[in-house]
């Protein structure tokens, strides 16, 4: 075969076979035999093999990438990828269409109900008909290049079709905009949710388990865990598919603009998306209240789990003109089903401690199922809670789940009392470590009070899953480290804290159970390179109360280094916008902690990453903005004039009498009426050492 020979076959099986995987991947109607399409592949293949000059990247037998990768890259997407609001009841959707004609008002809303599929959000960045970049939400403006995973599904085109496929729709689908119809833009973005078939689920689950790996708690986070997963070829064995239920950027259509929901799902369609199965045109509430109670009944019997209806305005003008809050449409919103429930018996409750020592009591369930997978344990949230709702070890109980949210004990079935139910003694001590416990404050306002917690910081259960949170992938991400091994680590006694992760060596874990050479090896890799990971996700692994990474990533872009932040005053954490006195006092407690300061030493002579290359000094200037300061006296080392033009670069104002508008007073030696004044107005007042703290670590500042 000569190379123009191949190069014609090479185009007209990869046309055949793309057309292949599309009536079968996305159309499930398939209209060659298994048999037949094998044929074709390999002979694909093999013509690739003998000419590799031919593989392009959307060629179809491309669908795992090449060696695994090392990470994630970030990518920025070209818009936004918001989230949605949620309902729960017929009240709230009126509440929402009488919220959107106020906007609009005197407009005729006609809405689009979805489902709203329980998966991971993706979007897809098409160039001249060809995907060149797919990847999570992220945080909605930066999410990770996740390409060569998704490119594993073969419901996802890697090439656009471009031919008139309206022969394909069916009359009622007749296209509005049959001008868009096989249009492709120089740029798109389309957006998704990848998700796991229930059937594939239970698939994944029974192999999982029969070589002893753990299984995934639902289809959502099965989706969500081989989504994560570096090597492709991994992803490429698991049952994934998408649905396709928007765009994002477009650019490049030659005159012709999208104008309506209905008919952009079309033309993604004609574009060889698939789209969501079924979708429901309203024109009142009325219209929507029906349309949500249709799909509460189908639901159940599509491939994948929805937790609701998505609602959605129809014109895309009057999109426009209701715009969006800074998460959200205001012309679209999610309805939540009712959570399902379901009766179990109550076999016996276990305690679990965790990173901060809260001790929960769980329920053991007899194994039931519930919203798309097997419930054998629950939480029963705490204490006083068990008490409250008298649920004893033997009782009948309801349980319910919701989404992502861990199933939970919500009452015991009274009538199904017998009598033979006992109940439980809650410990005396800590059931980890026979620690002291104590009743505290919780990590958050529900919890308030009724927490019981281990006291004994070296509780083995606390250091495990602080070792566990350290080297979670949302935080300082240590390849390797999860709980199976974080639990040996302290069992061991190799590791006492997280600084320890830093010294151990090949020997020293080589021995432990299940840890083969290689295990260990890139294990050990997998510490040296969390050395060089970003200050937030180190503040944030260090699990200090109510500092969750969005407070991490706050702190991380106002502090140069993890040095300033642990000087930092309570007065100078309150300033950053969304920082409140309680994360400001327990990040100050934290701080000024003797064994945690230690700890600080011993990350940093680990050689830990400490300086944030999210920091931006006008993120630190900004929080001077608008404040008056007041200066007194004489200052130790700074003349008046340094002060005062410090304030003025960090954009406060400078003035000379004090009044209840006054935000700060510094005052130094013999600092006379003004401070008294001052003093008596409830003015903060500051000495110069205060008022350094305060204008933040210096870094980048001018004076
Ligand atoms: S539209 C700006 N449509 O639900 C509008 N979202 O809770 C963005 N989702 O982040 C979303 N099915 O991941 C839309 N038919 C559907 C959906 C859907 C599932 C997810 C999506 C979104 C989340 C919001």
């Amino acid at each position: 075969m000569t190379h123009k020979e191949a190069e014609t076959r090479h185009a007209e099986l990869a046309e055949q076979v793309r057309a292949h995987d599309y009536a079968y991947y996305v159309l499930a109607n398939p209209t060659i035999s298994d048999q037949d399409y094998d044929r074709l592949y390999r002979e694909l293949a093999d013509l690739e093999q003998k000419f590799p000059g031919l593989i392009t990247v959307e060629s179809p037998t491309q669908t795992v990438g090449g060696a695994p990768l090392t990470e994630f890259r970030p990518v920025q997407h070209l818009t936004p990828m918001r989230s949605l609001d949620n309902t729960y009841s017929q009240a709230e959707v009126r509440e929402f269409v009488d919220r959107v004609q106020r906007l609009l008002p005197g407009e005729p809303l006609e809405w689009i109900v979805e489902p709203k599929v329980d998966g991971i959000a993706i979007n897809l960045r098409y160039e001249k008909g060809v995907l060149i970049i797919g990847a999570t939400r992220g945080d909605g403006t930066t999410g990770d290049d996740i390409t060569a995973n998704l490119k594993t599904l073969r419901s996802i085109p890697r090439k656009l079709k471009s031919h008139d496929v309206s022969l394909e729709l069916k009359p009622a689908e007749t296209p509005r905009l049959p001008g868009l119809l096989g249009t492709i833009p120089d740029v798109m973005e389309v957006r998704g949710e990848v998700f796991l078939t229930r059937a594939g689920f239970a698939k994944l689950n029974a192999e999982r388990k029969k070589v002893g790996e753990e299984t995934f708690a639902n289809p959502r986070n099965a989706a969500a865990g081989s989504l994560k997963q570096l090597d492709s070829s991994i992803v490429a064995k698991r049952p994934l598919d998408l649905v396709i239920y928007g765009l994002g950027f477009v650019e490049g259509l030659d005159g012709e603009s999208p104008q309506r929901h209905d008919a952009v799902l079309n033309w993604l369609k004609s574009l060889g998306f698939k789209t969501p199965e079924k979708t429901w045109h309203c024109r009142s509430v009325e219209e929507l209240i029906a349309a949500i109670a249709e799909l509460d009944e189908l639901r159940s019997q599509f491939v994948y789990e929805t937790d609701g209806a998505v609602i959605k305005l129809n014109s895309y003008a009057l999109r426009e003109k209701a715009g969006f809050t800074s998460k959200a449409p205001r012309w679209a919103i999610a309805y939540k089903y009712a959570a399902e429930q379901a009766e179990t018996k109550l076999e016996g409750i276990t305690i679990q401690v965790g990173r901060t020592g809260a001790l929960t009591p769980v329920a053991e369930l007899t194994p039931v199922f519930l919203a798309g997978s097997t419930i054998s344990r629950a939480t029963l949230h705490n204490a006083e809670e068990l008490r409250r709702k008298d649920i004893r070890i033997g009782d009948i109980v309801t349980i319910e789940k919701a989404g992502e949210v861990i199933p939970a004990v919500i009452g015991v079935v009274l009538t199904r009392r017998t009598g033979n139910e006992s109940v439980f003694e809650f410990p005396k001590t800590c059931p980890e470590c026979a620690g002291p416990i104590a009743r505290s404050v919780g990590t958050s306002a529900e919890n308030a009070g009724v927490v019981w917690r281990c006291t004994n910081p070296d509780c083995p259960a606390q250091v495990r899953g602080r070792i566990e949170h350290w080297c979670s992938r949302g935080a300082v991400d240590v390849e390797g480290g999860g709980e199976v091994l974080a639990s040996q680590l302290v069992k061991h006694g190799l590791v006492r804290d997280v600084s320890d992760l830093y010294t151990l060596t090949f020997d020293s874990i080589a021995r432990l159970d299940r840890m083969g050479e290689k295990s260990a090896r890139n294990f050990l890799k997998g510490v040296e390179a969390s050395k060089t990971r970003e200050l937030w996700r180190l503040i944030f692994g260090l699990g200090i109360w109510h500092v969750g990474a969005g407070v991490a990533k706050l702190l991380a872009r106002s502090f140069a280094s993890l040095d300033d932040l642990q000087r930092a005053s309570l007065e100078q954490l309150t300033e950053i916008d969304d920082v409140g006195g309680v994360i400001a006092k327990s990040l100050v407690d934290w701080f000024g902690e003797e064994r945690n300061q230690q700890l600080i030493e011993r990350l940093r002579a680990a050689g830990l990453n400490f300086q944030s290359a999210l920091y931006d000094p006008k993120a630190a200037l900004r929080s001077f903005s608008g404040k008056t300061f007041v200066l007194t006296g004489t200052l130790p080392t700074l003349k008046r004039e340094e002060a005062a033009s410090k304030i003025e670069t960090l954009g406060g104002k400078v003035s000379s009498s004090v009044s209840k508008n006054t935000d700060y007073v510094i005052a130094g030696e013999e600092a006379g009426s003004k401070l008294e004044k001052a003093q008596k107005l409830g003015v903060r007042i500051l000495d110069e050492d205060g008022f350094l703290k305060l204008c933040g670590g210096g870094g980048g500042i001018e004076t």
